[in-house]
């Protein structure tokens, strides 16, 4: 693997070909790499936005490998129709983080995927929801994770892809892990802003909810 542009980022990262490589190997299928690699990009794109704006101490390279990899678990939750296993979707950002490991990424690279899940899990969220994880923390808590975690709620992998405004996801948060994870999303409101999704979704030519 070779180095991002950045001296100040180790030979480790991976580059944005590298990564690309990675999400043709993992793939299931065409459509599978189309639908995970582009969400990546968009997530990659927006992130980069609010870290220009809101947080420019932040890392860029880091920024941008975490994003293009944050959903690389994704791939191994397709069913034979190529479908996601919904059921099982909970456990994405962990398959991610093994999948790295595995490939010989740092640990750094690899809590990208662990800990972008919602507004993080926490060990009380998996016994209190019986949640299919081994118990621990899954919290963004480098700027490059929050960047990346937060970014990756305004655009979703759904059946067609769509962007999501801050209030449409704020109000899905709610009714899949509880009201009290909204605090945790409006504190990322406030400190990194809202990308401009609509544009976005124009140019990209998804929906916006
Ligand atoms: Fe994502």
């Amino acid at each position: 693997m070779s180095s991002l542009s950045s001296p100040s980022s180790p030979p480790s990262l991976p580059t944005v070909d590298d990564i690309r490589a990675l999400h043709l190997k993992y793939a299931p299928t065409p459509e599978a790499f189309e639908l995970v690699h582009t969400h990546c990009r968009v997530v990659a794109e927006l992130a980069e936005r609010m870290r220009a704006e809101a947080a420019p101490e932040a890392d860029a390279e880091w920024v941008r490998a975490g994003a293009l990899l944050h959903d690389i678990g994704v791939y191994e939750l397709f069913d034979a129709d190529g479908r996601f296993r919904m059921g099982e979707y909970v456990r994405h950002g962990v398959i991610g983080h093994e999948i790295l490991r595995r490939e010989g990424f740092p640990e750094r690279l690899c809590r990208f995927c662990s800990c972008h899940t919602g507004v993080g899990i926490t060990r009380d969220d998996i016994r209190r929801q019986g949640l299919p994880l081994p118990e621990a923390d899954y919290v963004a808590t480098t700027t490059e994770e929050q960047l990346v975690m937060y970014a990756d709620k305004f655009h979703t992998k759904s059946d067609p892809p769509a962007f999501l405004t801050a209030e449409t996801y704020a109000a899905g948060l709610a009714r899949m892990f509880g009201p009290e994870k909204t605090a945790g999303f409006e504190a990322l409101r406030d400190r990194f802003g809202e990308p401009d999704v609509a544009g976005c979704a124009a140019r990209y030519g998804h929906v916006l909810r």
